[in-house]
């Protein structure tokens, strides 16, 4: 069969889920009570507030504070964990730019470590080699929404007396060994961008159980004023952070919708790791051991290009498109990103670098598909794979 990038049929030719979803009854009404309402902003209206609250029980923790977006909340985080100018902060190298970016603008370094192969996920050998006096806190990053398992990382942080912060930008939901992401650490941040499985087009919370970590979140976020403080009393420097009520009010009905979102993405997940297994040459990540939920907010696939006849993963990214089914190439390993380098330095991170070169991501949009759909998936790959093969040893 030729590929459709040949001027073949493609395999598919109909559309996928869009994401975010259509928007429900509930969160229309709701956007337009706050219209109507007149109370736009946080300070004024009940919506920011309820969602934090009912936002951080659905993970156990005790507070939350809602912010303009994730990459603020981690910069909050940190803050308020006391990360400051002279601080480093290890996070690992695959990852969005954003983890490494908050921590630059919390004034302090961050320290690339490498991934674990199996799940991408930040190293604990790499922490531990890398962890010294000037770290102030480790930055595990929830990965397309596995969880890191936490006994590794508390017991570093605990021996060298480091903060923990979670970027949970993509872990709405998941969980470890019944553990919720957002309890993993001293804070959890989370974010509500819009390819994100709670989404507001923007936005983002961070989550703590810590009483005096929550007064700080809660002033820094808030031009510095006090909990119960006056309004033009502001007894250290914070920023206006806030979330707007438009934003709560999309994001409080989401909070039914999630668990059986996830559910579907699971299920679709499942299924895609039999029929990918069947092709050859692709393989679906599976979560950490230990993995209670993993939410599936990306299909991570690692491509073996020497399954599809020595072809690069471009080559096969760009076969799979015009088959009708979009894959992403997913992020550089952050040891390769020059913007950094001032921040880093030169750092040589070969797991990272490697998952650039061979892993492809399914947006979660492509796991809320239908299983005729989750088999095109398949059937696109495997087209492809025996193009490349054949046209190899020809
Ligand atoms: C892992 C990770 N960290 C941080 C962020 C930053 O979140 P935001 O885009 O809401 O600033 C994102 C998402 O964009 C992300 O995927």
């Amino acid at each position: 069969m030729t590929l459709a990038l040949d001027g073949g049929t493609p395999v598919r030719t109909a559309g996928w889920p869009a994401w975010p979803p259509p928007a429900t009854p509930a969160q229309r009404a709701a956007l337009l009570e706050v219209l109507d309402g007149g109370e736009w902003g946080a300070t004024g209206g009940t919506r920011v507030g309820a969602f934090a609250a009912a936002f951080a029980a659905s993970t156990g923790a005790r507070h939350g504070v809602c912010t303009v977006n994730g990459t603020v909340a981690l910069f909050l985080a940190l803050r308020a964990l006391g990360t400051g100018p002279g601080d480093e902060v290890i996070i690992p190298a695959y990852t969005f730019v954003a983890s490494a970016t908050a921590v630059v603008l919390a004034g302090a370094r961050p320290v690339l470590a490498d991934v674990t192969p199996g799940t991408l996920h930040l190293d604990p050998d790499a922490v531990a080699r890398l962890i010294g006096p000037r770290t102030k806190a480790v930055m595990p990053v929830h990965l397309a929404g596995a969880p890191v398992p936490p006994e590794p990382l508390e017991e570093l942080a605990r021996a060298h007396g480091v903060a923990i912060v979670e970027d949970a930008a993509q872990a709405h939901g998941a969980s470890w060994r019944g553990r919720p992401a957002g309890t993993l650490g001293d804070a959890a941040c989370f974010s509500f961008q819009s390819s994100k499985a709670m989404t507001a087009g923007e936005g983002g919370i961070v989550v703590t159980s810590d009483p005096a970590a929550y007064e700080r979140l809660w002033s820094l976020h808030n031009v510095g004023r006090r909990l119960a403080g006056g309004w033009y009393e502001h007894p250290e420097v914070g920023w206006n952070l806030r979330m707007t009520e438009f934003q709560a009010a999309l994001l409080l009905p989401q909070l039914d919708l999630l668990d059986a979102q996830i559910a579907a993405r699971e299920r679709a997940a499942g299924l895609l790791a039999g029929e990918l297994a069947g092709v050859g040459g692709l393989t679906l990540l599976p979560g950490p051991d230990g993995t209670t939920r993993h939410t599936r907010h990306l299909g991570l696939v690692r491509y073996d290009a020497r399954e599809f006849g020595g072809r690069p993963k471009a080559d096969f990214l760009a076969a799979m498109e015009a088959e009708g089914v979009p894959l992403d190439a997913g992020y550089r390993s952050l040891s390769r990103e020059t913007a950094l380098r001032p921040h880093t330095g030169a750092v040589s991170c070969p797991v990272a670098e490697a998952a650039e070169d061979s892993v492809v991501w399914l947006r979660q949009n492509l796991l809320m598909a239908d299983d005729g759909a989750l088999a095109d998936i398949a059937t696109a790959a495997a087209k492809v794979r025996r193009a490349f093969r054949a046209s190899r040893a020809a």
